[in-house]
């Protein structure tokens, strides 16, 4: 293997595919698969990439193109067989190698102590081995391997026998289509749980809301309609990662005599298998790994619903036996559950600062995992009809990280004689009075900035972090400048503001007047990215807005941009290129722009003339940055040619850390991604000829 030239990073200098010499085509194929083999295992099992993007992509391209010319030569477990091609007819049914049974679970910590007990009255032991590992909140699925290849994958089912979602499955990066031992067993059924990571959820639930579709409930569900695709394309479009924790049948081959030592052995035979699992000498150990992820549930990439107890040597599981369908040597022990039932007392309407009219319940408050909620999304009217939500009816609500909680649906047995009429929505705005137009599955208040709603969430947003960061100009003060009449019609009024009517309103004293005046002033000098985001057109966030700053450089540019040019920007789609031509298109806000260049407040980006000495790498910066901002450290990445992205994931390159990181420090350090505190990154541009002088 270690004289394969593919396993090394790229990239790579491909001669054209000789078309008569089969033989050499042969062996050139073999070592791609190979080495794809390894660097999908890397990437995707170990989260430890030793090859770039570009390079991965250009292996890939080469063996396609092999297969194509040669298709004798496209094997049926090949790297390439993942993008999923055909259309299946049904889902056939397959039994299980062995029955899949389920566990006995609680919440109660006391549950958890009689099933210790149990298990050691039962083996005559003061103190169990046990080993404890999370709970994952996926799909509980079987998958086969026959002399080291992967051939069938099936759900639970009934337990004794599932669907078959073989092809839907192998498009999953993260499973091995081929064993990595030498000597694999002959037949090898484990147990593992598919799920959708968070990140990947959530985006792929943003798009679907863009395209008008229904988002999926959580990714538990987004991860049972992708697996039981029958169009195996759209399965492999999904974000799904893949977790094994059991072993269901083992055939040539002797299994190791504990369970945490088989989880090893998955492992070094190429399986996903969770790091964070603890050895536990005892219960106490395994309740404080079960108290310690619960509190670090929020910062997982993926769904835990709770800890998994498993005695460790198998020769006490097979002691302790089952009862009924359940394992008496294992035990679930939950996590308090992220939905809960509760009244909806009102539905209240909400208009954003773009106009949309968005419902919102009202609850009796609830406490869901910890926290009391009193407010729930109900997304829109077209959810709050569909789940059929009235005002009075019970409902389960769902609450997880720091996501808004939302309802997820009505659970009221109530008559529809004893319930309120449907919930309608207005044909006038609630806060102005204007008309209320529909555009798709949006209500919107038509009153622009004369709905008071709109003008102050405008204002907000203008004023906000992200965008031109005017401190001193919160809520509370900008509904005092607009019910004043102080600030009208648009935010090109905050820079005519005089100190003599500051100083009349309520809220002001003399201090708090000129250090607005002064953080207006200083907010002038703002960047492109920064002024782009604050127009708060829809869609175009903090992100799309630095992607169209670099593209245009001025806001004469962009104004002046078409739509083709816009959705030729990398990274701006049809919605985006669309709702800023819209934007644009208004005169309304042509003359907003036009006021506010009259007013000084007009920054350009200068195009860099810096050498991309960071070309194509990917940078996460976390934490407070104490010589430059973050922003200014990003504009510096940027026009070094790196890219900035939000998330740390096994593709990142480096990640930037300032004081009191967050989660993404620790998570880099997991995926063993290169940590750089300011000084190592100062050093690292000194190293590649850039000085910086900051
Ligand atoms: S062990 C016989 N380990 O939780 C024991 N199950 O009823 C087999 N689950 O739907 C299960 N994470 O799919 C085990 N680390 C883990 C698990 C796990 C999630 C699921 C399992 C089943 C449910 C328990």
């Amino acid at each position: 293997m270690s004289d394969n030239p593919y396993l090394e990073s790229g990239p790579y200098d491909f001669q054209p595919v000789d078309a008569t010499d089969e033989p050499s085509a042969r062996k050139e194929a073999e070592l791609l698969v190979e080495a794809i083999r390894h660097h999908d295992r890397q990437y995707y099992v170990l989260d430890a990439p030793t090859i770039s993007d570009g390079g991965y992509d250009q292996l890939y391209a080469r063996l396609r193109e092999l297969e194509e010319i040669y298709p004798q030569l496209r094997r049926s477990d090949s790297p390439t067989g993942r993008v999923g091609g055909g259309i299946l007819e049904s889902l056939p049914e397959v039994e299980h190698t062995a029955p899949m049974l389920s566990l006995d679970s609680s919440g109660d910590l006391e549950r958890v102590l009689e099933f210790d007990d149990r298990a050691r009255r039962s083996l005559e032991r003061e103190r169990i081995d046990y080993v404890a590992e999370p709970k994952f909140d996926g799909i509980s699925i079987e998958i086969v391997f026959e002399n080291g290849t992967y051939v069938r994958a099936a759900t639970r089912g009934d337990g004794y026998s599932g669907e078959q979602v073989t092809e839907q499955v192998r498009t999953i990066k993260s499973l091995p289509l081929c064993l990595a031992a030498a000597e694999s067993p002959t037949l090898l059924a484990v147990r593992g749980e598919i799920l959708m990571p968070l990140a990947g959820f959530h985006a792929m639930n943003r798009a679907r809301v863009e395209a008008g579709d229904e988002p999926f409930a959580n990714p538990r569900n987004a991860t049972a309609g992708a697996i039981r695709q029958l169009d195996v394309a759209a399965a492999a479009a999904r974000p799904l990662d893949l977790f094994l924790y059991d072993v269901l049948a083992c055939e040539g081959a002797e299994l190791p005599a504990t369970h945490s030592e088989t989880l090893e052995w998955l492992r070094e035979l190429g399986l996903k298998v969770e790091r964070d699992v603890a050895r536990c000498d005892g219960i106490e150990a395994a309740v404080e790994y079960h108290d310690r992820l619960e509190a670090t549930r929020d910062d997982l990439p993926y769904e835990v619903d709770g800890v998994v107890i498993k005695v460790d040597r198998r020769a006490d599981q097979d002691a302790l036996g089952f009862r009924s369908r359940n394992p008496r040597w294992a035990f679930a022990h939950k996590f308090a559950p992220r939905e809960e039932v509760t009244r909806i007392e009102d539905i209240a309407l909400q208009v954003g600062r773009t106009g949309i009219i968005a419902p919102v319940a009202l609850l009796a408050p609830v406490e869901v995992g910890g926290v009391t909620i009193s407010r729930a999304s109900l997304h829109n009217y077209d959810q709050v009809r569909d789940k059929d939500i009235r005002p009075g009816d019970s409902v389960r609500v769902h609450r997880a990280g720091d996501v808004i909680p939302y309802v997820v649906e009505r659970v009221d047995a109530r008559p529809d004689s004893e319930r309120p009429a449907p919930f309608e929505m207005p044909e006038t705005c609630p806060v102005c009075g204007s008309d209320v137009e529909r555009e798709g599955a949006y209500f919107v208040c038509t009153g622009g900035v004369s709905c008071p709603a709109q003008l102050n969430g405008a204002i907000e947003h203008w004023a906000s972090r992200s965008a031109l960061d005017i401190e001193g100009l919160g809520g509370k003060t900008v509904r005092q400048l607009t019910e004043a009449g102080l600030v009208s019609s648009s935010v090109a009024d905050l820079y005519v503001l005089t100190r003599k009517q500051l100083l009349e309103l309520e809220l002001f004293g003399e201090l708090k007047a000129d250090n607005l005046l002064a953080a207006l002033q200083k907010s002038k000098a703002t960047s492109l990215g920064r002024l782009i985001n604050a127009f708060g057109i829809r869609h175009v966030g903090e992100h799309v807005a630095e992607v169209l700053a670099n593209e245009f450089g001025s806001i004469a540019a962009l104004m002046a941009a078409d739509e083709e040019t816009l959705t030729g920007v990398h990274e701006v789609g049809p919605r985006v290129a669309h709702n800023v031509r819209e934007y644009f298109g208004q005169a309304r806000n042509r003359e907003i722009v036009e006021r506010l260049v009259a007013l000084g407040i007009d920054p350009q980006v200068e195009k860099s003339e810096e050498a991309q000495i960071l070309e194509g790498e990917k940078f996460v910066i976390t934490g407070t940055l104490s010589r430059m901002s973050r922003q200014e450290a990003g504009a510096l990445l940027s026009d070094l040619g790196a890219r900035v992205t939000s998330s740390v994931s096994g593709k990142t390159d480096f990640v930037l850390v300032g004081e009191n990181p967050g989660s993404k420090a620790a998570k880099a350090e997991s995926l063993g991604v290169p940590v750089l505190d300011e000084d190592e990154f100062l050093a690292l541009l000194a190293e590649r000829g850039y000085s910086a002088e900051v």
